[in-house]
């Protein structure tokens, strides 16, 4: 399979079953921006975060379906935040190392984006990927992102690193999807 082949990507809203995705985007080569390999401990503590931040509506996390691919190939989601006083979404996302380049982080992201204006009630999304992190600093370009600059974060807490803050317009997007005229 390469980038030009249309596939299908699909959103699944996060499980019980899920614990082998957060395990395969858990290998050192996928944690290389991300502060390294988290213990079981902090994964079992994510695993069950995820679903009660999902029943509690605080957060949306899905994993990435693709048609014949029986794995999900990683995850994707939006979370409520604050970010420089405005309440906002951030987003996160992972495809696991053998299936990588082939668009799959793209499509569900766009995907994730959607769901967001849709469902979500929030104006803006936004993310941080290290400022070093090629693929994610490229993904948020491409899809639509605007670079709002350099900032300071922790990740994991505890660890400075310095990353790119995206801002993506969900309101503009929403009203897109919504066919409403924004020209006054
Ligand atoms: C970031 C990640 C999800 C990308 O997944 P993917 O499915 O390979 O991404 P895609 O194939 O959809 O490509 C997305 C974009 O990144 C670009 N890209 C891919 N790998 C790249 C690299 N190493 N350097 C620069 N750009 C890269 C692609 O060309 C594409 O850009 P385009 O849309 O302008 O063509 C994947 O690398 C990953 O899970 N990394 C580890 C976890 C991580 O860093 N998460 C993000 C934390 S902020």
């Amino acid at each position: 399979m390469n980038r030009s082949e249309k596939v299908s990507v699909r959103l699944v809203p996060w499980s019980a079953a899920d614990m082998p995705v957060l395990e395969r985007s858990n290998t050192p080569e996928m944690t290389l921006y991300l502060g390294g390999p988290e213990s079981p401990e902090k994964l079992a503590e994510r695993q069950t975060r995820f679903l009660r931040l999902w029943e509690s509506g605080e957060a949306r996390m899905f994993t990435i379906r693709v048609d014949g691919i029986p794995d999900a190939v990683g995850s994707v989601g939006y979370w409520t935040t604050t970010w420089h006083d405005a309440h906002v979404y951030e987003s996160g996302w992972s495809v696991a190392t053998p299936y990588q380049g082939r668009g799959f982080a793209s499509k569900g992201l766009a995907a994730c984006l959607n769901h967001a204006a849709d469902d979500g009630n929030r104006d803006a999304l936004v993310a941080f990927p290290r400022i070093d992190n090629g693929a994610s600093n490229a993904l948020c370009r491409s899809l639509g992102f605007e670079l709002a600059g350099v900032e300071d974060f922790e990740y994991p807490p505890g660890n400075p690193i310095q990353v790119h803050a995206w801002r993506f317009d969900l309101a503009g997007l929403r009203a897109a999807r919504r066919g409403v005229n924004h020209r006054f």
